[in-house]
């Protein structure tokens, strides 16, 4: 019988592209999202590409009721990929409380109710963030590296959450998790039907990229050209979305068919360290289009350069990056295309 996977999130970046690829695996899915931060044509993209439609409903995780007649009407979830949370850094240094809130709640909400609905496995989007910057020793980052302090609220969520997981499970609850680590996700989905949605102005380097190239951003700034890289600017381990999506199939697999550990960690990157600078000159080699750019002082908060061992993701999990950077980015401007064909932006 088919396994049927609650995906919260689902409608956003990251959790249309694992829908896509849940779907293609064979698995059901279950999309719960509120529509804070996407749309719901999301959900006519999904069915475009796979040829079929995932279940949707309109629900915030942190309305208990709500999120509870999802798993009475869906008798048969076997496992849970939780992206929905509030991710923009900026704003979670102003609203830190609308970021615990949103962060922590629905993630309560949905380990109390796995045990009462008998579903077995949790996958967590979590983040290099919880690594801060590593020591020279420590880089490339293996998923031992020490956690360190958060920068921002939104980096701490990602850390108390992986603790209330961590003592859920330790507490000797019938559930399995995978906590995936992120480093820096990308592009979108090569038919272009799914990608990137941000809201207003990006916090994030590649739509940043893309609507500077658009003509729809004056200038994309380079945060610090004076950092202890190669050339200066920050350095980042830029994984493309899809094959992040199937990492998630293979963190489902594992809990739910696999004799394992009820707890693993594991690292989401390709092992390669990008810098700022290079993201932008492979751009314009990859789309043939100019990005009007220039250097400005370092922000706040920036980590200087973070990357990927991704060693226990190839070997243990059974996944690895397969796509090139360039594909990626191009991908990522097939998609803006796309959004001014739409008439989007
Ligand atoms: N994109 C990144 O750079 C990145 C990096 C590391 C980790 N992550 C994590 O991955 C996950 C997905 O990120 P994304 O980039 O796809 O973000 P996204 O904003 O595109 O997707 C998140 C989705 O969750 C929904 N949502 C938010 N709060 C909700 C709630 N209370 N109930 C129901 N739905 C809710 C939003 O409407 C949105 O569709 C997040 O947990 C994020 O913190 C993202």
């Amino acid at each position: 019988m088919k396994q049927t996977i609650l995906v919260t999130g689902g409608t956003g970046f990251i959790g249309s592209h694992t829908t896509v690829e849940l779907q293609q695996a064979g698995y059901d899915v279950v999309i719960v999202d509120n529509l804070s931060n996407s749309n719901a044509e999301v959900v006519d993209g999904i069915e475009q590409i796979t040829g079929i439609r995932p279940a949707f409903e309109q629900v915030d995780c942190c309305d208990k009721q709500a999120l509870e007649a999802v798993f009475a009407k869906y008798k048969n979830i076997n496992g849970i990929i939780h992206f929905a949370a509030s991710k923009a850094v900026g704003e979670s240094v102003e609203k830190p409380l609308l970021y615990y809130r949103n962060n922590t709640v629905s993630l309560l909400n949905l380990l109390e109710l796995m045990p009462v609905y008998g579903v077995k496995g949790f996958i967590f989007s979590s983040s290099c963030t919880v690594y801060g910057q590593p020591s020279k020793e420590n880089l490339p980052v293996t998923e031992d590296a020490p956690i360190q302090e958060a920068c921002s609220p939104y980096g701490n969520t990602k850390q108390i959450n992986e603790e209330i997981i961590r003592d859920y499970i330790h507490s000797g609850v019938n559930i399995k998790s995978v906590i995936l680590r992120y480093f820096n996700p990308i592009g979108a989905h090569p038919s272009a039907l799914i990608g990137e949605l941000p809201n207003g102005v990006p916090n994030n380097l590649i739509p940043f990229v893309t609507q500077t190239a658009m003509g729809i951003r004056n200038e994309l700034k380079i945060f610090g050209n004076d950092y202890d890289t190669p050339d200066g600017t920050c350095i980042r381990d830029y994984i493309y979305v899809v094959d992040l999506a199937k990492a998630h199939v293979k963190a489902m697999q594992r809990v739910l068919d696999m004799d394992t550990e009820p707890i693993e960690y594991f690292n989401v990157g390709t092992g390669r360290g990008v810098s700022t600078y290079e993201v932008v000159d492979k751009f314009e080699k990859a789309t043939g289009v100019k990005v009007n750019w220039s250097y400005a002082a370092r922000r706040e908060g920036d980590i200087e350069k973070v990357w990927a061992n991704p060693d226990k993701a190839n070997n243990v999990l059974g996944w690895k990056a397969e796509s090139e950077l360039e594909e990626a980015l191009s991908t990522a401007w097939k998609w803006q295309l796309k959004l001014r064909e739409k008439g989007v932006m």
